[in-house]
């Protein structure tokens, strides 16, 4: 038995080949290779794995993405039916996410682009923010992501909702949901962290028509997908004031071109899809005990629903 790791980043597999090959001591660990030898090959972990290279694995058991986001594996148009797909959760990438939504919250809350303005213009002046409680902050997405930033944010606080598919109880705030959700949930909220799935029902779901639905001057965090946002729709947003600012990880062209308005767009604050990072080690361990389970027969830890594509 084999297990294939998939990615088109040379770097990346280097340190993965390492990490796979520390948890995996006695098991066969290919690093994009094939086709020979495919019949062994019972486990793939990848990362936008090159289209039609899962459906040639004729033994194939499980896919695990080595991202929380799954949507890089749905891009295939050949994906395998029947084979369980995995998305990664761990305290890692969980730990820094939430730290990456709660920084900017707070950045945005206590309006320290202003102060930045204000320092380059040797400026003391002291804005009153709203205080924190009179904040609201709106999380789309409530899965182990949205979840745990949506726990640190009340720690602070802040007046929290969340916007889901489906509804649920959240102890943490009001939760909208569905499609007649969003306006009141988009209209309720100052800071939107969006933290949800790439699915095709929420591609481009940030765009002028929830900007319009948003209190004059809200800003917009994404840590999800480059696809949830329409960029040109953000970009009008910022034009009017409709939006003040946002934070954006994630871009429809990975990486931001050099030139991209985003870049020089003062509104913007730009980071290169670093929210969250996988650690080869540890991942390879979350991977490894999940490998695990399925031998003996446990449930998979991550198991994507098919259908929804998350
Ligand atoms: C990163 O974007 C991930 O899916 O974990």
């Amino acid at each position: 038995m084999a297990i294939l790791f998939l990615t088109p980043s040379v770097n990346s597999a280097a340190r993965w080949a390492d990490g796979l090959r520390k948890e995996f001591e006695d098991e066969d660990i290919r690093i994009n290779s094939g086709p020979e030898g495919d019949a062994d090959v019972e486990f793939a972990v990848v990362w936008k794995p090159p289209p039609g290279r899962l459906a040639a694995l004729p033994n194939l058991k499980v896919i695990f993405s080595i991202g929380a986001g799954v949507d890089h594996v749905f891009a295939d148009p050949d994906l395998p039916k029947d084979v369980p797909i995995v998305r990664l959760i761990n305290e890692t990438l969980t730990t820094q996410m939430t730290e990456y939504v709660v920084m900017n919250v707070l950045w945005h809350h206590r309006e320290m682009d202003d102060y930045a303005i204000l320092a380059a213009a040797e400026t003391w002046r002291h804005l009153h923010p709203p205080r924190t409680p009179d904040r609201r902050v709106g999380i789309m997405g409530l899965g182990v992501l949205g979840s745990a930033a949506g726990d640190a944010l009340a720690r602070f606080g802040f007046s929290l909702a969340a916007w889901t598919r489906e509804p649920r109880d959240w102890p943490l705030g009001e939760v909208f949901s569905g499609p007649e959700g969003l306006a009141p949930f988009l209209g309720r909220t100052d800071i939107l962290v969006c933290q949800l799935p790439l699915t095709p029902e929420t591609t481009g779901i940030l765009n002028a028509r929830s900007f319009a639905a948003l209190p004059q001057g809200a800003v917009l965090i994404n840590a999800a997908r480059g696809g949830h946002l329409v960029e040109s729709d953000l970009l009008e947003a910022l034009k009017t004031g409709r939006l003040k600012g946002a934070t954006l990880d994630v871009f429809a062209d990975e990486p931001l071109a050099p030139g991209h308005p985003f870049w020089s767009c003062p509104k913007v604050r730009v980071t290169p899809h670093i929210a969250s990072l996988t650690y080869p080690d540890a991942a390879a361990r979350t991977i490894a005990r999940n490998i695990a389970r399925f031998r003996a027969g446990e449930p998979l830890i991550g198991l994507v629903d098919s259908a929804r594509e998350y």
